[in-house]
C-alpha cells in the first residue's frame, strides 16, 4: 500500500510546479483552454467591449482584476466566473478599463513570494451587481481550466521582465476586491490556495482594505487555511479567524490610480430603475484623488457620464465637480 501512495504523492507534488504551458502577452493563443468565452490574443488596445482575458498585476497604478462582460442582476460573480474578462487600470493590455473613481482604494505589497493588491472600491461600475457578495477566481476551476476559462495572469514585480503567473487568486464583490499572484515554485500552490472560496478577501488575504492607494513592500504570511500542523477546510466546524496581516514596509502612497476614462464598462445600457445613491461627503480622498493628472481630461468624462445610467456615473461626476469647485 505505502509503496503506491508514495510515487503517487510524489508525482502530485511535482505536477503542482509542472505547468502546461506558458506564455506571454505577445505569444499567447488566441485560446488557451478549451471552452474559453474570450481571449488571450489582446492586441495593445483598450476598450470596454474588449473580450481579453490576460490580467496584469505589477504596482498599485498598474494591475487588473477579473469581472462580468455584461451588465444586470444575473452576473453575479457565482453565474459569470468561467466567462469574465479583464478590467485593467492602465491602458494598452487589450483589455477594458476600470473607470477612474471605482477603485478608491488599493493597496500593492510585493513579497518575496508573492505580490497583492487589495482594497476597495464600487464594483457595479464593472457589471458586477449591486449586493453581490462576490466569489474567486482561480486558473483552476471545476475542470481544472479556470475560473474564468483561460484566464491568464502575468506580472514585471519578479524580475523587472513581463513574465506568466501560473498560480494566482482574486476575490471579487461589488465592493471589494484582492488579487494575489503568486511567484512560480514550490510555495506557490500554497500561498495562492483557492479552495477557500466562500470565506473572501479579508480571510484570504490579510491586509489593508482601507481608502487611498500605496505600494509596500512585505513580508509573505502564512498559506491560506494552515495553522501550524492542522488545515482547515471549508465546511470544517469551526472557522479559524485568518492570518494576521504580514507586516509591511517601505510604503510609497500615491494620490490617485487610473486611466482618464469615466465611462461605465456597461457596454450596453441597463435600464435600471434603482434611485442613485447618496453622493459621497467631500472628504479629503476624494479631493485629492480628483486633483491628480487625469482632471484635464474630466470634463469631457464628464460629458459622457452624464449618458450613463446607474448611481456609479452620477457619483463620480457629482466627485469630479467636486474636485472643479476645490481647485
Ligand atoms: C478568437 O476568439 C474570439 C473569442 O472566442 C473569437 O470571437 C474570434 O473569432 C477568435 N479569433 C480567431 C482568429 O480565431
Ligand atoms: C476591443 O479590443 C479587442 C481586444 O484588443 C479588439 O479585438 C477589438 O477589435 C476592440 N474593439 C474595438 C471596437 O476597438
Ligand atoms: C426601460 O424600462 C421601461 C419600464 O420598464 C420600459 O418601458 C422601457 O421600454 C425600457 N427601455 C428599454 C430600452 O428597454
Amino acid at each position: 500500500m505505502l509503496s503506491v501512495v508514495l510515487p503517487l504523492f510524489f508525482l502530485v507534488g511535482v505536477r503542482a510546479q509542472t505547468y502546461s504551458a506558458t506564455y506571454l502577452p505577445s505569444n499567447a493563443p488566441n485560446h488557451s483552454e478549451q471552452g474559453q468565452a474570450g481571449t488571450n490574443q489582446c492586441g495593445t488596445g483598450s476598450n470596454q467591449t474588449s473580450q481579453c482575458q490576460n490580467a496584469y498585476i505589477n504596482s498599485v497604478d498598474d494591475f487588473c482584476v477579473f469581472a462580468p462582460p455584461e451588465p444586470g442582476p444575473a452576473s453575479v460573480i457565482g453565474n459569470t466566473e468561467r466567462f469574465e474578462v479583464s478590467w485593467c487600470i492602465k491602458p494598452g493590455y487589450g483589455t477594458r478599463l476600470i473607470p477612474d473613481g471605482s477603485v478608491t482604494g488599493a493597496h500593492f505589497v510585493q513579497t518575496p513570494d508573492y505580490v497583492q493588491v487589495t482594497g476597495v472600491g464600487d464594483f457595479t461600475k464593472i457589471n458586477i451587481p449591486k449586493g453581490d457578495a462576490g466569489g474567486e477566481l482561480d486558473p483552476h476551476g471545476a475542470d481544472g481550466n479556470g475560473n474564468p476559462i483561460g484566464g491568464l495572469v502575468f506580472s514585471s514585480a519578479f524580475t523587472g521582465q513581463i513574465q506568466q503567473v501560473h498560480e494566482w487568486t482574486n476575490f471579487m464583490s461589488d465592493s471589494q476586491f484582492c488579487f494575489r499572484a503568486c511567484k512560480d515554485g514550490p510555495k506557490a500552490p500554497g500561498l495562492c490556495e483557492h479552495i477557500y472560496d466562500v470565506m473572501g478577501c479579508e480571510w484570504n488575504m490579510p491586509g489593508n482594505y482601507g481608502q487611498g492607494f500605496a505600494h509596500c513592500v512585505g513580508d509573505s504570511g502564512e498559506p491560506m487555511g494552515v495553522y501550524g500542523a492542522s488545515t482547515f477546510h471549508q465546511g470544517d466546524g469551526r472557522t479559524p479567524p485568518p492570518h494576521p496581516a504580514p507586516a509591511t514596509s517601505s510604503c510609497t502612497t500615491v494620490a490617485t490610480i487610473g486611466n482618464s476614462v469615466s465611462v461605465s464598462g456597461a457596454a450596453i445600457p441597463t435600464n435600471t430603475t434603482s434611485s442613485p445613491t447618496a453622493p459621497p461627503t467631500t472628504s479629503g480622498t476624494s479631493a485629492t484623488r480628483t486633483s491628480s493628472g487625469s482632471s484635464s481630461t474630466s470634463s469631457s468624462n464628464a460629458a459622457s457620464a452624464i449618458h450613463l445610467p446607474g448611481s456609479g456615473a452620477l457619483v463620480g461626476l457629482i466627485t469630479i465637480v467636486a474636485g472643479a469647485s476645490i481647485f
